[in-house]
């Protein structure tokens, strides 16, 4: 059996995780794809750092441009973060037939429409479940269950982060800074923070949410966007005696009038709601459609393990896909609708 050969890019919380998953399913994956995944290199900037998994030596590099092309390597995992030289090496892969599988939400919010137009012009798969919601399936199901359906609204905690910060404030008291760098310690936390405490995390992944649930071409620069810097422990203690919690929001929405708005900013939720119970870094994710109604999406949103299952989960689709000589459904996120710049429709 050929194995099917796979690069990956970055091996920090999430990559590391990537691998030790590869080598502890390996016998599952063999199962699902009717191949084995096998590493052809891990690319990472330094080489001789520490890492909590065994990878085996002889397959670093610091050419992650030589890896990504190397004429062996079927799909490349993306692991780096940002957006150079992400973007960069993601669409060097592309271009060069091979299929991609990312957690790359800055980049996929940026410039989602023009790498999907590479990955169909390349007749390849451009897979991210894992850049939105970490392990929870969310990106699956708005492309292709909900396919058929008009999805109105989409709301929820998509930022671990932000959430474990203001729960720990919520529920112990905890200072701002404090709770922040427990998040950080557990692996949560962006490796600038600014991005998740600023808002920008959710941001892109709200744009991301909105491109797939209304084919449409929002951007990270189209949300309304304001974070979490703001918010006092008085606001959490005057929240909470009125019978309300603190959570950081995304809401996209579709209207008849204006079309798309996307939004983040912190939002005060009656604790009878069920996003109120939303603790640590957990994420929950409603989506409102016409004829489905409404779903509701929860699990662990961030973290190294369950989002390398998500990594891992698009992994062996693309692979199946490669071996069956297909690529998965085009994507519509080309049909622009208007989008409103105050995150209202
Ligand atoms: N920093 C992100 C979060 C990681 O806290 O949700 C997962 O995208």
């Amino acid at each position: 059996m050929k194995p099917m050969k796979v690069a990956l890019l970055g091996c920090g919380v999430v990559g590391s995780q990537v691998v030790r998953l590869l080598r502890e399913q390996a016998a599952d994956i063999v199962a699902r794809v009717g191949a084995p995944l096998e590493l052809a290199g891990v690319a990472v900037r330094d080489p001789g750092r520490r890492r909590d998994t065994s990878v085996d030596p002889g397959l670093l590099t610091t050419d992650a441009e030589a890896l990504v092309t190397a004429p062996d390597v079927d799909i490349v995992v993306e692991l780096i973060g940002g957006t150079d030289p992400a973007g960069r090496l993601v669409l060097r892969a592309l271009h060069g037939g091979r299929s991609v599988v990312t957690a790359n939400k800055a980049l996929l919010a940026r410039e989602g429409a023009a790498l999907h137009r590479a990955a169909h012009a390349a007749g390849v798969d451009l897979c991210y479940e894992a850049s939105v919601a970490g392990a929870i399936p969310l990106l699956r199901p708005l492309r292709e269950s909900l396919a058929g359906d008009r999805v109105t609204r989409v709301l929820g905690i998509v930022n671990g982060t932000t959430n474990y910060v203001l729960d720990r404030m919520d529920s112990t008291g905890a200072s701002f800074d404090d709770a922040l760098a427990e998040a950080q310690a557990l692996g949560y936390a962006e490796s600038d923070p600014t991005a998740d405490v600023e808002g920008h995390d959710a941001a892109a992944k709200a744009a991301i949410l909105a491109q797939l649930a209304f084919h449409s071409r929002v951007t990270a620069a189209d949300v309304h966007r304001e974070g979490i810097t703001g918010i006092t422990p008085a606001d959490i203690a005057n929240a909470r005696a009125m019978g309300y919690v603190i959570k950081l929001l995304a809401i996209c929405s579709r209207g008849d009038r204006h079309g798309v708005g996307v939004r983040v900013h912190p939002a005060m939720i009656p604790r009878s709601h069920p996003l109120a119970g939303v603790r640590e870094a957990y994420n929950a994710v409603f989506v409102e459609a016409r004829s489905a109604g409404n779903l509701m999406f929860y699990g662990a949103g961030a973290g190294g393990a369950p989002t390398a299952s998500a990594v891992l989960g698009d992994l062996v689709a693309a692979a199946r896909n490669r071996l069956a000589g297909v690529s998965g459904p085009p994507e519509s996120v080309y049909a622009a609708l208007p989008v409103h710049p105050m995150g209202e429709t």
